[in-house]
């Protein structure tokens, strides 16, 4: 079967200059062989991006039956677990998946709004004139601990810190999945394999602990964290989530949602700085009413520019026709989120930041993806969005903020996402006093 055409050289190559430069060499890569292309890609096998999203949306609605998305996860199953939502494909997937939705229907995460804007604030009291910044670190201390309170549902700071040690350490060793497992064994007490089951092991122990203490916990029927909801959750056949099955999902929830969250608020944060104008119009907006309107387009524009995923990936077990191409069993599909939320018949100037796109009408759908789509589409999306929007309500509204660096930073690879190079440093120049909660509501 003949693959769409693509770039050519060693699979190597390719692979290193993706894995350098992720965003610019896509766009080349795009500009260059059209909307359809295959890339040989070195240890992921050969994959076909597609940036239409007419293609996308025949490719992400219908029958999935032949396409696999959880295998490709599956690399990330000794952290995450075989239960976790991630790995899973066919009807277990959708088993797991059915049981977490509903905590983040959009009602339920309106419910978390104040508690992010909480956490936001304590994080801004303890910033100081003159004193550097590195964006996306702060904000990574932020979403952990927001994950920690709404999905896991602990709010004791000497607990939360303890799991934030234990967590971020088994996440942090996470590149130890990449080599073969042979390299990974446990050989004792110094070795990397050693150090990575203590790590987990260890952190186990912390969400283990959670889950029997909230099972026993008396006040579970009125509780609105994502834990409790889903031990009260059922299947259609009555059954419950065992505990190996919910602390698959929580470190999955965590993994998949902390770090994505964080990089999106340093990008939202650097665009609205590097832009000018922009971050005094939000904060003038948020000033006047609230600025909903403007603090969801600021959200929706960065997501399109700035990706933190690429691309989505569905691996077929069947030949299937994708964008008028005869695709064999094996290959990888991506649909590319971050080349269809580039198009320029979509998004007229797209390399501009402007969020007034997202205030002018409505946007095609399967044009805007930064959370995927179909059965596979991220289940914490609204959650993700409601961060961002009370996050940068917040920092907008308090503090005044400096770039370090002359120019952007470069879109680099991070584990498998797209994250700034230096994680947007900045200096405060001025903290204002917290602003009354009416104000903000
Ligand atoms: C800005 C932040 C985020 C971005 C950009 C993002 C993006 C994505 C993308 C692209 C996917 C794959 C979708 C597909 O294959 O079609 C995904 C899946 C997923 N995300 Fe997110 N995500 C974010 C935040 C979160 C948060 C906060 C959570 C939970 C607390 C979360 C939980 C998940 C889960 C569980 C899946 C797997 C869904 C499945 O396989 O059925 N994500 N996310």
């Amino acid at each position: 079967m003949v693959l769409p055409p693509g770039p050519r050289g060693p699979a190597a190559l390719l692979t290193l200059a993706f894995a350098a430069r992720p965003l610019d060499t896509l766009v080349r890569w795009h500009r260059r062989y059209g909307d359809v292309f295959t890339v040989p890609f070195l240890g992921f096998g050969t994959g076909v991006y597609v940036a239409d999203p007419a293609a996308i949306r025949d490719l992400m609605t219908g029958d999935q039956s032949d396409l696999l998305a959880g295998e490709a996860n599956s690399f990330l199953t000794p952290i995450l677990g075989e239960g976790s939502v991630l790995v899973l494909d066919g009807p277990e997937h959708l088993r797991q998946r059915r049981l977490l939705l509903p905590p983040f229907q959009g009602s339920r995460v309106a419910g978390f709004r104040a508690l992010i804007r909480e956490v936001a604030e304590r994080e801004v009291d303890t910033w100081r004139p003159g004193q550097r910044l590195v964006l996306r670190a702060r904000m990574r201390a932020l979403t952990f601990e927001i994950i920690c309170r709404a999905v896991f549902g602990v709010t004791d700071p000497v607990r939360v810190e303890r799991l934030r040690t234990a967590l971020t350490a088994v996440l942090d060793s996470a590149s130890i999945l990449l080599v073969g497992e042979t390299l990974r064994r446990d050989l004792g007490r110094w070795s990397p394999g050693g150090r990575f089951a203590r790590r987990l092991r260890a952190a186990d122990a912390l969400l283990y602990a959670e889950i029997a203490a909230r099972r026993r916990a008396g006040d579970l029927d009125e509780r609105e964290d994502v834990l409790s909801l889903l031990l009260r959750a059922r299947d259609e056949e009555g059954r419950g989530m065992t505990d190996r099955e919910l602390r698959d999902e929580l470190i999955t929830m965590l993994a998949a949602g902390h770090e994505t969250t964080a990089t999106a608020l340093a990008f939202a944060l650097e665009l609205l700085l590097r832009t000018p104008g922009e971050y005094d119009r939000l904060r003038s907006a948020v000033a006047a009413d609230g600025g909903d309107a403007r603090l969801d387009a600021v959200a929706r524009e960065t997501l399109r520019l700035r990706p933190v995923i690429d691309a989505a990936e569905r691996t077929l077990t069947r030949p299937r026709r994708v964008a008028g191409w005869e695709l064999p069993a094996g290959v990888k599909v991506y649909p590319a989120i971050v080349l269809v939320q580039r198009r320029a018949d979509l998004y007229p100037d797209p390399e501009a930041f402007r969020p007034e796109r997202f205030l002018e009408g409505g946007v095609e759908s399967y044009a805007w993806l930064p959370f995927g789509g179909g059965i596979r589409r991220c289940v914490g999306a609204a959650l993700a969005q409601a961060e961002l929007t009370e996050v940068l309500r917040v920092v907008v509204s308090r503090a005044e903020l400096t770039p370090v660096r002359a120019a952007a930073d470069p879109v680099v690879l991070r584990g498998i996402t797209l994250a700034p190079r230096h994680g947007v440093p900045v200096t405060v120049t001025r903290v204002g006093a917290r602003l009354p909660e009416p104000a903000l509501a």
